[in-house]
């Protein structure tokens, strides 16, 4: 949540920042600012709204300089208004501070620093930081900013990611990180260091990167860095080569991010399998989990944990290990799992599903999992991000970036992830035979085709979306494998286009739901051709009693549906195991056409955040 952005070298820094906080902007877009020192002076321009308002501004407005830093906003305290846009300068404006997290005990800060006579402009946490900053500056830091910076942030209690600018320093930036309040990343280039709180930032410019861990604060200058733990230890960090394309991160023909990553999803998948399928011996080969065939054959249940469209891509996994591995899977949201106190042992592998790799509740149930002793695993899309690092093992999406805030071809390629975490799992512990691996390798092999014939319906999902954007409820129906496609379809609707959707198992509506159900009520049932046909067709009669309109996925060649679903879209007949991911395409298509037709803005829905960093 929010996104953070420094520079300090040989070019101008405004330009820098005003990119990277274009690429950062789906981390949220409630107001933006940047802070650069020029002549003697910190300069700071901000507004709400987006960055394209700061653009306008600062081009009548410029300012010019070889170091800076920027911010884009998801408000936690204050209102999304330009006196709390960020970066906040210190009361004497010899400080100027970006941050991301959350400060808990600010109001106590704040009182008592308000009864030492300093005054406050905003209404957020984080100016709290900036006025310590300053205090301590005077009083035990000897004006060295970041002593200053060490000892202000002795007093926060919290998670928080923090970029610090000084006129008493104006050669250096610092950066520290304190808990899972969103990653640093220390950019480095020739005379020129960059800092961001995620990788696109500064991809155009370097793909040299080194991460500050929690309790780590980086001193980055124009031509080196140092980093130490808040303690003052000097700390010798690895640098990471960052493979991502930043053209790939460009939209391209298409008009939305989303649609582009609707689109890709028949390459990003294929990139998921490739390298890990091996078809001539007959295996899959998973070497980034670090797992040995005597650790699987030990390990007694898997716990997945995730949030949001992570988790329900888990609901599916669990269908997959249950089936192939045989062995018993919990699902929990990563924001419930550690106020449960839940049993854990070696024998237990915890897996967290995670995109950003920085969602703060799901690194929290994966700190729980380590502190008791559990095997910890992840599947990421983000390389690099804390997920990655902090996992015995991991198997990354490959999905490329992800820009747009409604999560699409993460949520496809982490199904296929966990499909092959089952094969292997599978392989390893021995429940499955050569020919079964054979046939699960063959159905993975076909999924990028059936993949790109799944959205040829494009056009049919257009015309429907046209049909049905007006309503404001949807009920979203499936069963078995298909239940979780129904709840991410529903989530997809509701988080781009404000309609009030709800997933439901598809067996459960005649306990509740149906009581909702009249002519105002599209329902979408994912009726397959799987071992839970006919009871879909049952459950679409009974909708259909009730005057709904329904809309049906269906498979290639069945007919009977037409007679009874108001709207029928079809896709190819596949596996069983790989239907919600052709389900799920469709909905996202559905979900997109529907929020185009609404004039919502797609890539990013008022409220959210592409990365959630605080509780
Ligand atoms: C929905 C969406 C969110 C994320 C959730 C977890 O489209 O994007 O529900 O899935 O915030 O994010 P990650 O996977 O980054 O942990």
């Amino acid at each position: 949540m929010c996104g953070i952005v420094g520079y300090v070298g040989v070019r101008d820094a405004l330009p820098v920042i005003l990119d990277g906080l274009q690429r950062l902007e789906y981390r949220g877009y409630d107001s933006v600012g940047v802070a650069v020192f020029a002549g003697d002076t910190i300069h700071v321009r901000r507004n709400a709204g987006k960055l394209a308002n700061l653009r306008e501004r600062v081009k009548t407005d410029p300012i010019s300089g070889g170091i800076g830093i920027g911010h884009t906003r998801w408000a936690t305290h204050g209102a999304p208004v330009e006196r709390n846009a960020h970066p906040h300068l210190s009361m004497n404006g010899e400080f100027v501070v970006v941050h991301n997290g959350i400060v808990e005990n600010y109001l106590e800060l704040r009182e008592e620093l308000t009864a030492e006579g300093v005054v406050f402009r905003s209404d957020t946490d984080t100016e709290v930081i900036v006025q310590l900053i300053e205090k301590f500056a005077s009083d035990g830091a000897h004006g060295d900013v970041a002593e200053a910076t060490r000892l202000a942030v002795q007093h926060l209690r919290g998670a928080h990611a923090i970029v610090v600018m000084s006129k008493r320093q104006p050669d250096r930036l610092i950066a520290v990180r304190i808990g899972n309040a969103g990653g640093i990343a220390i950019g480095t280039g020739e005379h020129e260091h960059f800092v961001a709180s995620d990788i696109p930032a500064i991809l155009d410019y370097t793909h040299s990167m080194i991460f500050l861990e929690s309790r780590q604060m980086a001193i980055v200058r124009q031509d080196g860095f140092e980093i130490q733990t808040l303690g003052g230890q000097q700390v010798h960090a690895q640098a990471h080569t960052i493979p991502y394309d930043p053209v790939s991160a460009a939209k391209g023909e298409y008009k939305h991010f989303m649609q582009k990553e609707i689109f890709e999803q028949a390459r990003s998948i294929t990139d998921t399998i490739g390298g890990r399928v091996d078809f001539e011996g007959n295996q899959v080969v998973l070497p980034s989990l670090n797992l040995t065939a005597e650790q699987a054959q030990q390990l007694q249940r898997i716990v997945t944990v995730a949030c949001g469209t992570s988790y329900f891509s888990g609901l599916i996994g669990k269908f997959y290990i249950e089936q192939l591995a045989r062995l018993n899977v919990e699902v929990d949201y990563g924001s419930e799992y550690r106020y449960r106190d839940p049993i854990l042992d070696d024998t237990t592998a915890v897996l967290a599903i995670t995109q950003s790799g920085e969602t703060v509740d799901t690194l929290a149930a994966m700190e729980e999992a380590r502190e008791k002793g559990a095997i910890v695993w992840s599947i990421v899309n983000a390389v690099g991000s804390q997920a990655m690092r902090v996992a015995d093992g991991h198997i990354a999406m490959n999905a490329g970036p992800e820009i747009g805030v409604a999560s699409t071809k993460a949520f496809t390629t982490s199904v296929v992830d966990q499909y092959l975490l089952a094969l292997y799992l599978g392989q390893l512990r021995g429940t499955l035979s050569p020919d079964a691996i054979k046939s699960h390798t063959q159905t993975l092999a076909r999924l990028p085709d059936l993949v790109g014939r799944t959205l040829e319906i494009e056009r049919a999902i257009h015309e429907l979306a046209h049909q049905v954007y007006a309503y404001t409820n949807f009920l979203y129906l499936g069963r078995g494998i298909n239940y979780p496609a129904a709840l991410e379809g529903a989530l997809k609707l509701k988080e781009i286009s404000y309609i009030h959707a709800e997933g439901y198992p598809a067996g459960e509506m005649k306990h509740g739901p149906i009581a909702l159900i009249d002519e105002h009520m599209p329902v979408v049932t994912i009726a397959l051709k799987d071992n839970v046909y006919d009871k879909m067709l049952s459950q679409i009669e009974q909708a259909k009693a009730r005057d709904a309109i329904v809309i049906a996925l269906a498979t290639e060649g069945d007919t009977v549906i037409q007679t009874k679903a108001d709207h029928v879209i079809y896709l190819p007949e596949a596996s069983a195991l790989v239907n919600p991911v052709l389900s799920v395409i469709a909905l996202q298509l559905l979900a997109y056409y529907v929020a185009v037709r609404r004039g919502a803005d797609v890539d990013q829905p008022r409220n959210l955040a592409k990365s959630v960093t605080v509780e």
